[in-house]
């Protein structure tokens, strides 16, 4: 009887875990989440700084591993990133050396080490009891993401991983893929190397139409799609590919212009759209939170709203502002 009870309890407890993470909600989503303001944390982790955000929880969270674009700030994620962790993740960001040299564009990384570390790291303290991670990481739900340099990383990091129970990538602007690049082999990312990660998890692209990174407006994004259709195969022939699902989401000129409201700190258009913000939203994280409550919370479920928003008919409709899906693949 005893033991029945228990079950029941234990039963009853893990349905009431489940019910914390909600369906995506475009009006609840813009807002701080039911996990509330997370708490900050910096540690040195064998010569690598990690900072991270620890959100309030009572259960195991999944964990996205976020990495800067070159030159990038932690400051110029923080609110973004603040916000998604609200909605119940636990986010680890690495830098490349410090949060001071990685301000220099002369500090580079693209092969994803710097990522991996960190979700090592996050994996190794979520079992110590003394660690501010302790138990608050569902370690069997990763996502890996990054912008623009650390989209490069994104890829590369989650390929090396692919086996380890990564349920997400998601690569914002990660520029062209190689071998000529910018920036050229071996610090690009191959075709082949995100066709190998949409074969393990469900892929997110984000980018945008005024982005003129790599190259001028709208050939950056242009390129990009080439380089996304390229490595997942086209829309036409997707039966003959054996991948998860994936997104290209282009955002365009009109959502992600230069507003200056972010200035002096970063210009926040085009390449930049995802440090933007619009009316207290930021509508590139907006797609983030999205993606990462589908898989992180939600197992992919086909009938949520998360997966309407990003593969429905309807398309994007994230935060009221006009977001342009040009292609999807829905394998699942
Ligand atoms: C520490 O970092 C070095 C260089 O990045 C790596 O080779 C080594 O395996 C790491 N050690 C641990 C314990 O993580
Ligand atoms: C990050 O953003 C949150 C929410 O906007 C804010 O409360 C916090 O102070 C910020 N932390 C840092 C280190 O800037
Ligand atoms: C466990 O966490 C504490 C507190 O952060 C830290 O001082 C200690 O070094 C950690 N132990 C290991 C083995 O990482
Ligand atoms: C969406 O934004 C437009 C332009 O700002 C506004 O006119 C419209 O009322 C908004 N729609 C909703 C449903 O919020």
């Amino acid at each position: 009887m005893r033991a029945v009870i228990l079950l029941f309890t234990a039963l009853a407890f893990a349905a009431s875990e489940v019910s914390k993470f909600e369906d995506c909600d475009e009006t609840r989503d813009k807002a701080v989440g039911p996990f509330g303001s997370p708490e900050f944390f910096s540690e040195v982790t064998n010569g690598t700084t990690v900072f991270s955000l620890i959100p309030e929880a009572s259960a195991p969270v999944p964990l996205i591993a976020f990495m800067h674009g070159s030159t990038g700030q932690y400051q110029f994620y923080n609110d973004s990133l603040s916000l998604i962790a609200s909605h119940g993740f636990a986010v680890v960001f690495p830098f490349v050396k410090s949060p001071e040299k990685d301000k220099s564009p002369l500090t580079t990384n693209t092969d994803g080490r710097y990522l991996i570390k960190a979700i090592q790291y996050a994996k190794e303290q979520n079992s110590n009891q003394s660690s501010i991670f302790f138990n608050k990481i569902d370690t069997t739900k990763i996502i890996i993401a990054g912008h623009s340099m650390g989209a490069t990383c994104s890829i590369n990091a989650a390929n090396t991983l692919r086996d380890e129970g990564i349920v997400l990538d998601i690569a914002m602007h990660p520029g062209i893929c190689g071998p000529f690049g910018p920036p050229p082999c071996p610090s690009c990312w191959k075709s082949a190397t995100l066709l190998s990660v949409a074969e393990a998890m469900p892929v997110v692209f984000t980018t945008a139409t005024n982005d003129g990174a790599f190259w001028p407006a709208p050939h950056t994004a242009e390129h990009e799609y080439g380089c996304f259709k390229k490595s997942v195969g086209d829309i036409e022939n997707k039966n003959e590919v054996n991948i998860k699902n994936a997104a290209f989401i282009q955002f365009n000129a009109q959502v992600c212009e230069q507003d200056g409201e972010r200035e002096p700190v970063v210009k926040d258009g085009g390449h930049n759209c995802p440090m933007k913000r619009i009316g207290g939203g930021y509508p590139e994280f907006s797609a983030v939170l999205t993606a990462a409550k589908l898989y992180g919370h939600l197992d992919g479920d086909q009938d949520s709203q998360c997966y309407e928003q990003l593969y429905g008919e309807s398309g994007i409709k994230f935060q009221n502002i006009t977001g342009v899906l040009d292609f999807r693949l829905e394998l699942e």
